[in-house]
């Protein structure tokens, strides 16, 4: 397989309806907590990508037996407690998710479990985990990155915990070790992604779930001693569907209908967002499942794009497609400002630092701090130079976002890693392939 991506094509006037693979939260989260349940668990259009199969691999190493068929994948957990044989390895891949989500599962390991990552995992802060789950009484080895050695406690004591950057893998993290402690945990968060919330309370978890205010969010579980079988009909990604949404925006005469896309409240930052700055995008079709919301989602070609001042209240329910809302802020009248995203540096790359470097070599002026970007708007630019992207980490999500600049702004590019779409968006390119045919 060609290990870069040559694209030299802007593309124009398409009309198409697609769909876009399983969402990787709701993935993840299910593969781990069906791993809990003694009964059989089935997922329906669970994302096939690496993330995921990392997730697979590790409850697989825990004891859990995992089957996919041709149109489902079964799990049939080990219950609340596992017997890990000594000195087991995990791997987490190149997943923050699953990294972080998986110590709050093993806090309760009777014997010592070393996490793994590779080589991007490895430079991300595991301290933001490991600290609330050392109050439970599990004891790490020091570090504040991969690898780490855990030994969990058999008798973790709930906790209080004040969750302050918005981030819904901290949240959860706690959340699991919460079913497996003894006692109320009371966590304060600021608002992220709450599909975990809404597993829990799908399932009859003791949870209570306070939104007092629009800052933060307050959560109560009590510990469980067993948890049901859970069975789900994971929807389309809108993280994978925002690569699209901005293609089409930003494309002549064209239209698109993305269809059966999670739509929480807590993931549509940048529908909000696109909106203001002008974007032709709405939902379809709305509906709920357990919990969740889901739409099908129109997007047209929009010609009257403006900058906008984004407000720090769709940080956390954007954080994962800030690169391509900055391509929008590119082509848009007016200068954009966006502030607060220290976070998005924290990520498989650092994001902040590759939108900049992008957007330079595309020639977009932009004033780039450690947390904020302006950008400057330029309606007209259309591209003839050579840009090569390389060196990015293998960041999926850059990958994707150059794939969606070449194709938009013009211009003659070569892309490096072009594998690194297998982490969250294998059919990525078989997806463009049938909107440009
Ligand atoms: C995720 C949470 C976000 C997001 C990541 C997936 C999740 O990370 O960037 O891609 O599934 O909980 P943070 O919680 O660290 O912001």
């Amino acid at each position: 397989m060609k290990k870069f991506l040559e694209i030299d094509k802007r593309l124009d006037s398409f009309k198409k309806v697609i769909t876009v693979e399983g969402d990787k939260s709701l993935s993840i989260r299910w593969v781990l907590i069906s791993s809990l349940s003694k009964k059989k668990s089935v997922a329906y259009n669970i994302l096939k990508s690496e993330d995921v199969m990392s997730a697979v691999d590790c409850i697989k190493a825990l004891g859990s037996k995992v089957r996919f068929l041709k149109n489902r994948c079964e799990v049939i957990g080990n219950g609340m407690s596992f017997n890990s044989k000594k000195k087991l390895i995990l791997n987490a891949g190149n997943s923050g998710t699953l990294g972080r989500l998986i110590l709050g599962l093993l806090v309760n390991s009777k014997n010592k479990i070393k996490l793994v990552g590779d080589k991007s995992l490895s430079k991300r802060d595991f301290s933001r985990v490991t600290q609330p789950l050392k109050k439970f009484g599990a004891k790490f080895n020091g570090r504040k990155v991969l690898p780490l050695e855990m030994k969990g406690t058999e008798t973790p004591k709930a906790i209080t915990y004040f969750e302050k950057k918005g981030s819904a893998q901290c949240k959860t993290s706690v959340m699991l070790a919460a079913l497996k402690a003894e006692g109320l945990t009371t966590i304060k968060a600021k608002k992220s992604r709450d599909h975990s919330e809404l597993m829990f309370k799908h399932l009859n978890i003791p949870i209570k779930v306070k939104k007092k205010n629009k800052v933060f969010d307050y959560i109560k579980i009590k510990g469980v001693k067993k948890i049901n079988s859970l069975n789900y009909n994971i929807p389309g990604d809108i993280s994978s569907c925002a690569f699209f949404i901005v293609l089409t925006l930003l494309s002549k005469n064209s239209q698109l209908l993305i269809k059966n896309i999670n739509i929480n409240p807590t993931r549509i930052g940048i529908i909000k967002i696109l909106k203001k700055m002008g974007g032709l995008v709405k939902f379809i079709n709305k509906r709920s499942y357990k919990g969740e919301k889901i739409s099908d989602i129109f997007v047209k070609s929009s010609k009257n794009l403006k900058g906008i001042n984004c407000p720090v209240k769709y940080n956390s329910s954007a954080i994962d497609e800030f690169l391509v809302i900055f391509l929008v802020a590119a082509k848009s009248k007016g200068i954009s400002f966006f502030k607060d995203l220290s976070e998005l540096n924290q990520k498989e790359s650092p994001r902040l630092v590759w939108s900049s470097k992008i957007l330079t070599l595309m020639g977009v002026k932009n004033i780039t701090t450690k947390n904020s970007i302006k950008i400057f708007g330029n309606p007209n630019l259309f591209l003839k130079k050579k840009i090569y992207i390389k060196n990015f980490s293998k960041d999926h999500r850059v990958f994707m976002m150059s794939v969606i600049a070449a194709l938009t702004f013009g211009g003659k590019w070569k892309i490096n890693d072009l594998d690194s779409i297998k982490t969250s968006f294998p059919k990525f390119l078989d997806i463009l392939k049938k909107i440009k045919h």
